[in-house]
């Protein structure tokens, strides 16, 4: 098989942080109106009344200290509990397109790519802002590349599952360099009045360029030695929104057209799934665990990647061979172990070897091993 590198990524974060005690803040203020709205219903017993979350409990349970939004008044409003995002003139970039191009455009200067010289553009993300036309075509179009574009939802594994997409793509011969976009605006599914996961997610999109180790110039380069995907089918992590939903009027507006969880089901069933593939893999390309210098990892929960990397290794991952960027960045679904990747990678050499994984509802895992050239 050709070899296929990746050449460049790039990252954009929104300017808007908030932090766990702002929004804490805010979700206590609408617990309070709320209970007050309702008082009558729950002192019958008709209602449950509504309880505090705490940041306390936030750290403690996710490694979460902040999260960056695209807006965040209407997030911390305690009447209102969704960011504010009007609609644009057709004749505009859509804000999944902008986000796309700051970092597509970061993502091209690193891999010393022009528009010309990629020819197939894939956004590979949670929630798509509309149906169609693809977000990838409107990206191609506003980055000036020809070829073909195609949009792909695979939830928190859509940047893994887009890597191997966009290798399988130069591999074949269909593509000669690819570039593979995850902008998520993971505050549009959010149920910020939801007190299990209100503290979960932020916004961000990453960039990824991929092309065959031939044409590649970029002074890093890391080569794809495996990638594996696999699916197991649950609906421990699931959001019913959809193109059908307006045909079930009592549907509308219902807290599972958002993001739903079982947490505690996830942590369970989702760490040793993800050690294992990523054990079996090192196996059966003969690499032993101290040779992984890094693990990339799907930024969900801290306890979740210290307890798959302690699995990985033997023994217990450092920080510096397992990176957090979720304390800041929250959960940013399928761009999380991509601006890990990003941003802790600065100290490879070559030959150095990591593994970049993400995972996440379907259940889906993708783990791609790579190599500094
Ligand atoms: N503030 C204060 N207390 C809270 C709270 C909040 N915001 N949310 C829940 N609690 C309470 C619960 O009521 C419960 O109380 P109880 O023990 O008295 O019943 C307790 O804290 C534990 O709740 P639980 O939901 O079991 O917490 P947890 O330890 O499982 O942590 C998650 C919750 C979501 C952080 C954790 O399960 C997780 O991250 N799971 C993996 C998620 C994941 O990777 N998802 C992929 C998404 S793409």
């Amino acid at each position: 098989m050709t070899d296929i590198v990746i050449s460049g990524t790039g990252l954009y974060t929104p300017a808007q942080s908030i932090s766990n005690a702002e929004l804490v803040d805010s979700f206590n203020k609408y617990v309070d109106l709320h209970n007050e709205e309702n008082a009558a219903a729950i002192a019958a017993g008709d209602q449950v009344a509504l309880q505090h979350s705490s940041t306390e409990f936030i750290e403690k349970a996710s490694g979460i200290k902040s999260r960056y939004v695209i807006d965040k008044n209407g997030v911390l409003d305690p009447t209102r509990m969704t960011p504010r995002i009007p609609d644009r003139p057709n004749e505009e970039h859509s804000v999944m397109c902008e986000m796309a191009i700051a970092a597509a455009s970061e993502a091209m200067t690193q891999a010393g790519k022009t528009a010309q010289d990629i020819d197939a553009v894939i956004v590979a993300a949670s929630n798509m802002q509309r149906a169609y036309p693809a977000i990838a075509v409107e990206v191609q179009d506003a980055l000036g590349i020809t070829g073909f574009g195609f949009d792909m939802n695979v939830a928190c594994s859509s940047a893994t599952f887009g890597i191997q997409q966009a290798r399988d793509s130069i591999a074949n011969g269909s593509a000669r360099c690819v570039l593979m976009v995850n902008p998520e605006i993971c505050s549009g599914h959010l149920n910020f009045r939801d007190r299990d996961s209100h503290f979960i997610f932020g916004d961000v999109c990453t960039a990824v360029i991929l092309e065959s180790a031939e044409t590649a110039t970029s002074a890093d380069q890391y080569l794809i030695v495996d990638s594996k995907l696999q699916t197991i089918y649950s609906n421990n992590i699931r959001n019913n929104f959809g193109f059908l939903n307006r045909g079930d009027d009592a549907g509308v507006g219902q807290p599972d057209k958002l993001f739903v969880q079982e947490g505690r089901k996830v942590f369970k069933e989702v760490c040793p799934a993800v050690a294992t593939q990523i054990s079996q893999q090192l196996e059966k390309l003969s690499l032993t665990p101290d040779q992984l210098k890094r693990l990339w990892l799907h930024q969900a929960n801290l306890s979740m990647n210290q307890l798959i990397a302690k699995r990985v290794l033997g023994r217990d991952a450092t920080a510096q061979e397992s990176p957090t960027i979720l304390d800041e960045y929250a959960n940013t679904s399928s761009a999380g172990s991509v601006i890990a990747f990003h941003k802790h990678r600065s100290d490879f050499m070559r030959d150095d070897i990591g593994v970049l994984c993400s995972f996440g509802a379907g259940y889906s895992i993708g783990s791609v091993i790579l190599k500094k050239l």
